[in-house]
């Protein structure tokens, strides 16, 4: 199958993969570039580290990667903090922003003033729709499989179809993309690309490892995603 290209804002990776941010430690610098490095999207989680922390894994993973590749930022607009985090990434200048959990007008000026897109997690087309003309620059667009705090209990499959009708921005398949079988789903319902957090498994065991023996993670007995 020969895969499409996604292009969003500057970036055109040579795979339509992006990897789903990951907080408490998971989506740092080491998963990200190598996501980046395979010629996907990485992307560092700033939920449970602080400000300073995620500026260190932007210009870890950046050193990783040799300035090549993509590199974002997750910044969640429920945090305490998002604000400060998003202009940090800003600064930093990554090379998109991805927020969640809520819209902020200021975040799609912020992103525009810096020349970085910004890209918006949705769950519905009426929040896809009001994202695009805000400015987003692309939408990830998760169904209940992507966790119960998105406030849709319908299946990824079910809405997609209605969003990607909905926007012209390249629209991102996530929740619940395991194998090859759900990229090819995902694509044919006209999704742009797929994210993917758990289906990146094999990497995230030893960041998962890596980060339980930091402490910077729950205990891996009690997270419910495996
Ligand atoms: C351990 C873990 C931590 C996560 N942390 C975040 C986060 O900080 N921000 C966010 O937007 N999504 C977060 N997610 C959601 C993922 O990015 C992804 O969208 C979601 O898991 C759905 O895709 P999947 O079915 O491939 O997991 C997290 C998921 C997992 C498994």
């Amino acid at each position: 199958m020969d895969l499409p290209k996604l292009k969003i804002g500057h970036m055109v990776p040579s795979v339509p993969i992006m990897q789903g941010g990951m907080g408490v430690g998971i989506s740092l610098s080491g998963l990200a570039s190598a996501v980046a490095n395979a010629g996907g999207i990485g992307i560092i989680s700033g939920t449970g580290i602080t400000v300073d922390e995620m500026r260190r894994h932007i210009r870890k993973a950046r050193k990783l990667t040799q300035g090549k590749g993509y590199i974002g930022v997750n910044v969640l607009f429920a945090m305490n903090d998002f604000a400060e985090k998003m202009k940090a990434a800003l600064d930093e200048k990554v090379d998109f922003i991805i927020s969640g959990a809520g819209i902020s007008r200021d975040m799609y000026s912020w992103g525009k003033q810096a020349g970085i897109p910004v890209i918006s997690i949705v769950s519905s087309a009426k929040l896809a729709k009001i994202s695009e003309r805000l400015g987003a620059a692309a939408v990830v667009v998760e169904g209940f499989e992507a966790g119960g705090h998105l406030g849709t209990d319908k299946p990824l499959f079910d809405i997609l179809p209605e969003i990607v009708e909905s926007v012209s921005i390249p629209v991102i398949a996530a929740g619940g993309i395991m194998t090859g079988a759900d990229i090819a789903k995902a694509l044919s319902l006209g999704a742009s690309g797929v994210q993917m957090a758990p289906g990146l498994l094999p990497a995230m065991n030893a960041m998962l490892r890596k980060a339980s023996r930091r402490n910077t993670c729950p205990p891996l007995k009690k997270t419910h995603y495996w």
